[in-house]
């Protein structure tokens, strides 16, 4: 993995300036006495997890072979970071996609009609549900997981029990306490890992495994970024070179981080990064805003914003790889579906005989050039390998670079007290008797 930084802006003595504050940000993520019971997921790539990966691979199969599809219901931290894998690895798996195990998602939002919608689509399909939640009470998956539920007694009686799956909190919770009455299979997350830490957890591995893919590759990437990001070595580390230039930006400034992808599979890649840096660090009026831009989509929304607008934004390039798709064998040429062919219009002549991801890595190199004229910073983070060890490798090196960003900062990265605020009020609200309008 490779991290560019953005000069002018960041240069290499302005990164050396802040070697000190790096250093402790740095010697303080690793030392085991600080934010203890909080940082599970740091040492997880390189423990020994006993038989886990054994029950959650038997788990997925189980499913696989009792269902023909797989809902997963969660939010925040207990949803996101397994879409994420799930979109990048498995992109087209939604309920109607041809392309391996379906996994479709629920429990994320508050929309009767998105629920009827997903009800209808299940009626002729023999559903599972995996329910993740680590406090086990949250209220719209616990929503979401009761309306599920019902209507799979409905159908199957007694025997819904056998597709109904919890992964939550092994020690406490209601979720769990249910899933024991009931009779549930149970998978854990483990009580230091945090909802947005959680993905290389059964969290996000269930549900990955249950789409078809092989966690054992997305761990052993995971294993590298814990390599990489343990070295206290400015430029040999990339989770400090980032969390330094984009902290150097937040010094001088800039207030919007735009994580910029070029892949339609990386989308959900983006939100649960934006939901990594934005619950860990937007707290004590601090924080930068984590935003996400897809492109090439989104230059023609965007584009004028970023490239004109009001200076507030910096882009982070997210470059997986230049290959969208399978590679032609040397000599070979390419899927001629995606050859744009010779008889074109006079005006799009210059297009004749291009593939698409020529077209793609031109769009590339012209938005760098135009945005760095229009005086936008662009990090780049260029990453590349296969894709189930690059997933797991990617996700621990941006939960490494906001702990770390998030000491620079000087706030707990752990916490997320405004979410909590939210939680109760709207507890509050339901608790005081039948819903007021707003
Ligand atoms: O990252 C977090 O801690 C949050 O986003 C939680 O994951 C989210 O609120 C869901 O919580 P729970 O897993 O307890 O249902």
């Amino acid at each position: 993995m490779q991290v560019d930084g953005a000069q002018p802006w960041v240069s290499g003595e302005a990164l050396r300036r802040l070697m000190s504050q790096l250093e402790a940000a740095q010697g303080r993520l690793w030392d085991p006495k600080e934010d203890e019971g909080k940082k599970g997921w740091l040492t997880w790539p390189e423990e020994d997890h006993g038989g886990l990966w054994q029950e959650v691979e038997a788990t997925a199969t189980e499913i696989r072979s009792r269902a023909d599809v797989a809902v997963v219901v969660g939010i925040g931290g207990s949803y996101l970071g397994a879409r994420a894998v799930t979109a990048m690895l498995r992109p087209g798996s939604e309920i109607s996609g041809s392309r391996g195990f379906p996994v479709v998602f629920a429990g994320y939002q508050l929309s009767e009609g998105e629920l009827l919608r997903l009800m209808d689509d299940l009626d002729d399909r023999e559903p599972a549900l995996v329910v993740v939640s680590k406090s086990g009470s949250t209220l719209e998956p616990g929503a979401a997981f009761h309306l599920l539920r019902t209507n799979l007694e409905r159908r199957y009686g007694h025997q819904a029990r056998e597709r109904i799956y919890v992964v939550t909190d092994p020690e406490r919770g209601a979720l769990r306490e249910y899933a024991v009455e009931k009779g549930y299979r149970r998978l854990p997350i483990p009580p230091d890992i945090g909802g947005r830490y959680s993905v290389l957890t059964p969290v996000g591995m269930l549900p990955a495994a249950v789409a078809g893919i092989d966690i054992r590759r997305v761990l052993t990437g995971a294993r590298r970024g814990w390599e990489d990001c343990r070295r206290l070595d400015l430029w040999g580390n990339p989770a400090i070179l980032y969390a330094a230039a984009r902290h150097l930006l937040y010094l001088q400034g800039w207030m919007v981080e735009a994580l910029v992808t070029y892949e339609p599979r990386m989308a959900d890649f983006s939100r649960w990064w934006q939901q990594l840096f934005g619950e860990s660090q937007g707290k004590d009026g601090r924080g930068l805003f984590p935003a996400f831009l897809h492109y090439t989509t989104d230059l023609h929304s965007m584009g004028q914003f970023v490239q004109q607008g009001r200076r507030l934004l910096f882009e982070t390039v997210l470059d997986v790889d230049g290959a969208s798709a399978p590679q032609p064998a040397a000599g070979e040429p390419p899927d001629p579906r995606v050859v744009i062919p010779d008889d074109v219009d006079a005006a799009s002549a210059y297009l004749a005989g291009k593939r698409l991801d020529d077209l793609q890595e031109a769009a590339m190199a012209a938005v760098m050039e135009a945005h760095r004229e229009g005086g936008v910073p662009q990090l780049w983070i260029e990453a590349k390998g296969p894709g189930e060890e690059l997933v797991g490798e990617l996700v621990f090196f941006f939960e490494a670079a906001c702990a770390l960003g998030g000491y620079l900062l000087g706030v707990d990265p752990y916490d997320q007290p405004g979410v909590e605020a939210y939680k109760r009020k709207l507890k509050a609200r339901l608790l005081s008797g039948p819903v007021a309008g707003v």
